[in-house]
């Protein structure tokens, strides 16, 4: 059953088709949509809607004396057209009810050709069965970002209150209609609201949507919504990557963006652990406003939540109902082995074969960063160039890099930087990943509070002299990966 869009809509009525059926949980979000159809149709103006208690009622009035199911078919009937007709709650009265079933077959006759068309909302799939032929079925599945941008455009027109705050805030507006997505208009009413009443800030606002959404995919099991994410000024270094963020910003815009215009497809971040790939990825969300959805790739080849293959095609159907997003897929290599992914068949080829597939044919602004530390185990389709938009090689960071990845982390825990010589620290530690270096000042800050003393330069100093960074015990891999990255990738770091 497909999803009911307003060109889906407009499609079915320009084919012809006149008897429509909408299994909806939200009627008023239905009514919303249809009487936004039928405003686009010449001559057809509002939908003209029946229930059980009011009968036929058209922007607000009620049509006297319809309230009779068989009444209100009989004034469709003769209704010249075009025409929109809702019908709210007649599937409660079309079980054991021929006469009304085969005036429901006459209408849908009649409407041929005359621009009248019949929509039955229902929270229940069952039809009559001599209708089936005749009614076309939709869901109202999650509304799209077109639907939630008119929505809140509409909303802005109307409600002075709200229109201030949007005012103050030019970028309000596309911040809730990407936190919204993936949820029904109610959760975003309520936030609304919530923003309306209360002095709650627009920040809280756009934070409890996304809270909401956080608590539907983490029963997933595989996938995570990242909430604390990270921007560029918490990245040291990788001028290159952040300046490839910020032209697709500038470019396209926030709007831009979240509809996909500016969005690319993907990019692979390999490179040396430690040296802040998982960190560039949430850089990439925080700076576009998207949300960021973790998928733990190594759950989902160990099965728990269904065949990897299942569990991968839920992940991908969740980011593109979420889209725009980020869907970060972390270390995409775990759970291949080289023999793994040789042998004819095995459980990790497919895998990756059904996510090459999907990342050239998905069709929702889903922006993939995967991110690997060990390419070689990574299989040549998946590197080959249109698969990814840029593969970026994330290496050791270089003496400006870490000076300052030393400031992040110590203004980060509100250290006096005026009293450290960042420029000493940096050349002393050449080789260091960025994990190392937080380590570091992570050390020195608890040696100096066991002494309850302030943290000096020295502190920090004889941290330095007494860690050995990981490349010189594993320098024959960084060499290797090195190598292979000067030939395939774009170094992150760097001014292109
Ligand atoms: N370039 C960097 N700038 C600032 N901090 C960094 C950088 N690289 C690494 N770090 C620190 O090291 C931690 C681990 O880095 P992470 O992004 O998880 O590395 P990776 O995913 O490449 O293994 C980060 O949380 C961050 O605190
Ligand atoms: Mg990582």
């Amino acid at each position: 059953m497909e999803n009911l869009t307003q060109q889906q809509l407009l499609r079915q009525i320009s084919i012809g088709i006149t008897l429509i059926h909408v299994l909806t949980e939200n009627e008023r979000r239905c009514e919303r949509l249809l009487g936004q159809t039928a405003a686009r149709i010449k001559g057809m103006g509002s939908p003209v809607s029946w229930t059980c208690t009011d009968g036929l009622s058209r922007d607000g009035e009620i049509i006297p004396d319809t309230a009779d199911p068989l009444k209100a078919l009989d004034f469709a009937l003769s209704h010249p057209g075009p025409l929109l007709l809702i019908l709210k709650d007649i599937h409660k009265f079309w079980r054991d009810n021929p006469v009304l079933v085969r005036k429901i077959k006459d209408l849908s006759c009649v409407s041929r050709g005359k621009g009248k068309v019949t929509v039955i909302t229902a929270e229940e799939e069952w039809i009559p069965p001599c209708l089936q032929e005749e009614i076309v079925l939709f869901r109202q599945g999650l509304p799209d970002i077109e639907e939630i941008r008119t929505f809140l455009r509409q909303l802005r027109e109307n409600d002075t209150s709200f229109a201030k705050v949007c005012e103050s805030e030019p970028d309000l507006l596309e911040r809730l209609v990407v936190a919204a997505r993936g949820l029904d208009l109610v959760d975003l009413e309520r936030a609304i609201r919530t923003l309306r009443l209360t002095d709650m800030s627009s920040t809280d606002a756009v934070r409890s949507l996304l809270e909401n959404k956080r608590r539907i995919l983490q029963q997933s099991g595989i996938m995570e919504l990242i909430l604390d994410t990270a921007g560029c000024n918490q990245l040291g270094g990788m001028e290159n990557l952040k300046h490839w963020l910020q032209r697709r910003e500038s470019a396209f815009g926030l709007e831009g963006i979240s509809s996909g215009i500016g969005l690319p497809k993907g990019v692979l971040i390999m490179g040396v652990a430690g040296c802040g790939k998982s960190l560039l990825v949430k850089a990439i969300a925080t700076e576009w406003h998207l949300p960021l959805i973790r998928l733990d790739m190594s759950t989902v080849y160990s099965g728990i939540f269904g065949s990897p293959e299942a569990s991968l095609n839920k992940a991908f159907k969740t980011a593109e109902a979420v889209a725009p997003c980020v869907l970060w897929i972390d270390e995409i290599e775990s759970g291949i082995t080289t023999h793994g992914f040789k042998s004819e068949g095995g459980a990790s080829s497919r895998v990756l074969g059904s996510f090459l597939t999907w990342m050239q044919e998905k069709q929702e602004p889903v922006f993939v960063a995967a991110t690997a530390n060990a390419i070689e185990m990574l299989p040549a389709e998946v590197l080959r160039k249109g698969r990814f938009d840029e593969i970026f090689y994330v290496g050791l960071p270089e003496t400006s890099a870490r000076e300052e990845i030393f400031r992040i982390h110590l203004a980060k825990r509100k250290a006096d930087l005026s009293i450290f010589d960042s420029k000493l620290l940096a050349g002393s530690t050449k080789g260091f990943s960025g994990a190392e270096i937080e380590q570091i000042v992570h050390s020195a800050i608890f040696e100096a509070r066991a002494d309850q003393r302030p943290m000096t330069q020295q502190d920090l100093m004889a941290m330095v002299s007494r860690t050995v960074p990981l490349s010189i015990t594993m320098a024959e891999q960084i060499k290797k990966i090195e190598t292979w990255a000067f030939k395939r990738a774009v170094p992150a770091s760097g001014s292109s």
